[in-house]
């Protein structure tokens, strides 16, 4: 279920802190590898760090993999998304705000919780 008390989504400032929150939390207590339940910060179900990446694999198929490859590893006009360099919290704004005619922003289309999912994923291509 989501049920978010406080309607973020399109409202990008709003969603951006969340998401660092989110990843900062992640990345502090290194759930990316643990088999800790983490609890999000609106206390929605809980999730493991593996069926949050599970679950941005899905949204990187449905959103992502048609530019960057089904297995991220580039695309046409689509770099490889296999060895980021950058952070967590950089992922998210790409994700959230698009680049400026190269890819969309999904600010829309993905919450907090979603942009995290695929951040997680994103993290275990390295
Ligand atoms: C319309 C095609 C398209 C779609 C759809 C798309 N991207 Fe991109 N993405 C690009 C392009 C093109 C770039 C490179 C832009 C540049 O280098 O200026 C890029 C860059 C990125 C980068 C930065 C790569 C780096 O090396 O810094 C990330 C991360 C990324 N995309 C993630 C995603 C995710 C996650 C999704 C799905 C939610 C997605 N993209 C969907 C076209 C797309």
């Amino acid at each position: 279920m989501r049920r978010i008390p406080l309607e973020i989504k399109g409202v990008l400032a709003g969603a951006t802190t969340s998401i660092l929150i989110l990843v900062a939390t992640f990345a502090a207590s290194g759930t990316y590898r643990s088999h800790v339940a983490q609890e999000t910060e609106t206390g929605r179900t809980p999730l493991t760090a593996e069926n949050l990446a599970a679950k941005g694999r899905g949204l990187f198929f449905q959103s992502c993999a048609h530019c960057h490859g089904q297995d991220a590893d580039g695309g046409e006009d689509a770099p490889s998304l296999l060895k980021l360099q950058i952070s967590g919290a950089h992922m998210a704004l790409l994700i959230q705000s698009g680049i400026k005619d190269e890819m969309p922003s999904f600010g829309k289309k993905y919450d907090a919780q979603d942009t995290a999912a695929l951040i997680a994923y994103l993290k275990t291509l390295h």
